[in-house]
């Protein structure tokens, strides 16, 4: 089990809390659109889309305000086993080919009914797809990474580590 972490040294707590409700609004609002409706259909993709710059900027901060710093510390310390683990986090790009996904969505506003339906089961498919793997995702950092912080980082470094991520992700 992993040690417990109190909140302020938690760097993972806040914007997770942030990406939860965010996934958890759009995984619900794409079951509930009606595809057959222009207005809720335009509406979707720009609510998608919007969310997904959300999702890529908190990758983004992830990256540089904490894989980066503990990579490095992760070098001047670590087992390989360690080093493995943080490598392998953000490996896989979640979120270009729901991107991609969303942009073509906007060629069925000129299609028909059926079409639009039948993308919407596609998209719907895609969202399940990227719900399952990003909430386990999720875990292995507040799981795995956050105790390799509080390994490797000072209680300070780790308020201030936290400090700038909840900074970032609310000017995001
Ligand atoms: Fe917190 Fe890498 O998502």
């Amino acid at each position: 089990m992993a040690p417990i972490v109190f909140d302020e040294l938690n760097v993972f707590t806040f914007p997770h809390s942030r990406m939860r409700k965010l996934m958890n609004c759009c995984t619900s609002k794409v079951g509930h659109t009606d595809f057959t409706s222009l207005n809720d259909f335009e509406q979707l993709l720009v609510r998608l889309q919007r969310t997904f710059v959300e999702f890529m900027a908190h990758e983004e901060i992830e990256n540089h305000f904490v894989m980066k710093k503990l990579k490095k510390k992760l070098k001047q310390h670590s087992t390989i086993d360690d080093t493995e683990l943080i490598c392998n986090c953000h490996k896989v790009d979640r979120f270009t080919p729901l991107v991609s996904l969303f942009r073509d969505g906007y060629a069925f506003i000129r299609r028909g009914n059926a079409d639009r339906v039948s993308y919407g089961v596609k998209l719907h498919k895609a969202m399940m797809k990227f719900y399952d793997d990003f909430v386990p995702h999720m875990h292995e950092e507040e799981n795995d990474i956050q105790p390799l912080l509080s390994k490797y980082f000072t209680e300070m470094e780790l308020k201030i580590m936290r400090i700038e991520v909840i900074k970032m992700t609310l000017q995001k």
